[in-house]
């Protein structure tokens, strides 16, 4: 994968702007978290971004994202944290996962503004007929449908293992036994992993991309029909950071989503035109020196979901000349890291990391200290810092 190079030495920047903090630390720069903000809108071919809570798992932030022109309404990944946000005062809110949380979807049922605020996922008749026998009265609870957008290349499935709908009579068949239980089917949903989530890494995954995007055109346009021919829609969605530009052109859709563009992590360094800045980090504190051209940082083993390998470890930013050890990556206390930057770095000298991926750092952290220039002008809570931990 190619490795953007980060626009300016940030490290010492961000150093200066925290030294009164203890560390570990993680931080947000402002202004990349801003500029990242516009360049999505730029890419969506002015169809509005659903934030996706999931990528960001601060309150604050997710609010900085939906306050900039471009950005409407929460994609969040759990009922519980829909409910929390409703109980804010939040009324668009789409959970874009299914969920089995009868407990919750009774909550939710039971009152007429969590009600009218949130929309859940279904994609299945067995999920639908599960919600409905498990809470009881569903009527007027807000779903929307899934549909597996991923693509077949002869006979391999392209893409990730998510719904199971993929014919225009599966869907209608969940459409019809959603109404039949007294469900108000509100969405659909089509969310291309394949583009969206793998990085343009050679002449084959273009290749497969561009492909991608003709076939779902076809199919989000067909199965849009059919439904919009039995009930009314409230929105269509589809994509994700590293789709925008393609998906925001497909006139099936009526909105998008986005959430890790805004702190562009290490796993979206390597997708074409996608200009994000970095704008998330960790720093660890260097706490002992094993040998002369290595130094070990406390924690920083902050691994990221999603296929185990290189790509999902923490990266030292480049400008510190040190890399990870191939026999101890990352470690849950402790991270050695050896390189020619060793020799100018003492022990209390703090070492910043870019997460793989985006809101999982959020996870390992109460706050996240927020920057501008070589200042920290707040404290975001994280989820986590709230007290809340949805999966
Ligand atoms: C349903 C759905 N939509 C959109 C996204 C895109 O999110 P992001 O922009 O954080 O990659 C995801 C990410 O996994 C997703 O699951």
């Amino acid at each position: 994968m190619s490795r953007r190079p980060l626009p300016h030495p940030v490290a010492a920047r961000l150093s200066t702007a925290t030294r009164h903090l203890p560390a570990p630390l993680a931080a947000v720069d402002l202004p990349a978290f801003d500029r990242n903000a516009e360049h999505l809108v730029g890419r969506a071919h002015g169809k509005p971004i659903r934030v996706a809570t999931k990528s960001l798992r601060s309150r604050a932030l997710i609010e900085r994202a939906l306050a900039k022109e471009g950005f409407a309404g929460l994609m969040c990944y759990s009922v519980r944290e829909a409910l929390w946000w409703a109980r804010e005062g939040f009324t668009d809110i789409m959970v874009a996962y299914p969920s089995v949380d009868l407990l919750a979807v009774t909550e939710l049922v039971s009152d007429p503004g969590l009600r009218a605020a949130v929309c859940i996922m279904v994609d299945s008749v067995e999920l639908v007929d599960l919600i409905a026998r498990g809470v009881g009265d569903v009527r007027g609870l807000r779903v929307a449908v899934d549909v597996d957008a991923s693509v077949r290349v002869g006979p391999a499935h392209v893409g990730v293992r998510r719904s199971p709908l993929r014919e225009p009579q599966q869907v209608e068949a969940v459409v019809r036994r959603a109404q039949e239980r007294g469900l108000l089917v509100v969405g659909l949903m089509f969310y291309d992993a394949q583009v969206a989530g793998l990085p343009d890494s050679s002449a084959v995954v273009r290749r497969l991309k561009s492909r991608s995007d003709a076939q779902l055109r076809l199919r989000r346009a067909e199965i849009t029909a059919r439904v919009r021919q039995l009930v009314h829609l409230d929105f269509v969605n589809g994509g994700g950071t590293g789709s925008l530009h393609v998906t925001g052109r497909d006139p099936s859709l009526t909105e998008l989503a986005a959430g890790s563009g805004l702190y562009a992590p290490a796993l979206f360094d390597g997708y074409d035109d996608l200009d994000l800045e970095p704008a998330a980090f960790f720093a660890c504190p260097i706490v002992r020196r094993p040998a002369d051209d290595i130094v070990t940082v406390y924690s920083g083993g902050y691994v990221a979901s999603g296929p185990p390998g290189w790509s999902r470890v923490p990266s030292p930013l480049p400008e510190h000349g040190l890399h990870r050890l191939r026999t101890e990556g990352t470690g849950e206390v402790q991270t050695p890291l050896r390189g020619p930057g060793a020799a100018r770095l003492g022990l209390g000298d703090r070492i910043w990391f870019r997460h793989a991926k985006a809101g999982e750092l959020a996870e390992r952290f109460t706050h996240l200290a927020l920057i501008e220039g070589d200042e920290v002008v707040g404290q975001a809570a994280t989820y986590r810092g709230e007290g809340q931990c949805f999966g």
